[in-house]
């Protein structure tokens, strides 16, 4: 695996797959990788013959320092779990090499990135526009891929990359869970055994939602009430966000579950902001 630092070391390894008549698909991560990230490299890997993995902790996404501060990372460790997944190159900037003093650019997705989550985590989405047109601009995949706990994100970036006209598929990978049910995220690390094990509310809650729409004859209030009730009966989760939007676009929606639905939650655990999702389709 090549292990690149700047911007012309990643473009020249590309560039050697591409003159190979190589395909090349991309995975975009912040480091502390998971099963989750590694699904995403093997559904690139199935897809393309080089896939090509990013690490950087990008710190235009994080609303409180604090929170940026404290997000895991071991570069080590990450390393040798992309060497043994095969990858084919690493890109591992500095922050100065993704952004150059005296940047003046920004990407934003107007509507969608400030709803929902956008709501509870001002700026978020521009940052996460921002670096991943950076990240694409840089590596120039054929495809890159994200999972689906982030739905909002997903739709952010399709959104970007039809906008901004980019030549890149975007594939949505469906979430990896452990055993007991929780989304997998590299934020589950700073759980206090207490948190982890009161964290399982929140598929809980997506269960209950998805049984009661099940059923039949139920409304968006209905399954918004259920998801409640579940996250209430936890005292160590608050409730920080839930939407209940239709899958595509999501365009606000109420009364009867009669189409395919999106729920996003986000719950946060002493001082850990959790997120998970759920699509419904009645
Ligand atoms: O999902 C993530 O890990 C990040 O938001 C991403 C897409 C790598 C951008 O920093």
């Amino acid at each position: 695996m090549e292990i690149c630092t700047s911007v012309p070391e990643i473009r020249q390894a590309v560039a050697g797959f591409r003159a190979a008549g190589e395909s090349v698909g991309l995975v975009t991560t912040m480091g502390a990788l998971h099963e989750g990230h590694l699904t995403l490299m093997r559904t690139a890997r199935a897809d393309h013959d080089r896939v090509v993995a990013t690490i950087f902790v990008n710190p235009t996404q994080f609303g409180e320092v604090a929170d940026l501060a404290h997000y895991p990372s071991d570069d080590e460790a990450d390393i040798a779990l992309l060497r043994a997944e095969g990858i084919d190159a690493l890109f591992l900037p500095r922050v100065e090499t993704i952004y150059p003093p005296g940047d003046q650019t920004i990407v934003e997705t107007t509507d969608l990135a400030n709803r929902l989550h956008g709501k509870t985590r001002p700026g978020h989405f521009r940052g996460v526009a921002t670096v991943v047109a950076r990240l694409f601009n840089i590596c120039q995949p054929d495809a890159a891929y994200f999972g689906e706990k982030d739905y909002q994100q997903l739709q952010v970036i399709r959104a970007m990359v039809r906008d901004l006209h980019f030549p890149i598929q975007i594939h949505g990978v469906p979430t990896v869970r452990e055993a007991d049910g929780l989304a997998m995220s590299s934020r589950n690390v700073r759980l206090s055994p207490e948190d982890r094990a009161a964290a399982t509310v929140l598929s809980a809650a997506l269960d209950a939602a998805e049984a009661r729409a099940g059923q039949g004859g139920a409304t968006v209030a209905d399954l918004e009430a259920v998801i409640r009730t579940t996250i209430k009966a936890e005292p160590r989760a608050t409730l920080r966000g839930l939407d209940i939007t239709a899958a595509d676009g999501l365009a606000p929606v109420t009364g009867p579950v009669d189409r395919r639905l999106a729920i996003m939650l986000s719950a946060e655990f002493g001082s850990v902001l959790l997120i998970d999702q759920r699509e419904i389709d009645p």
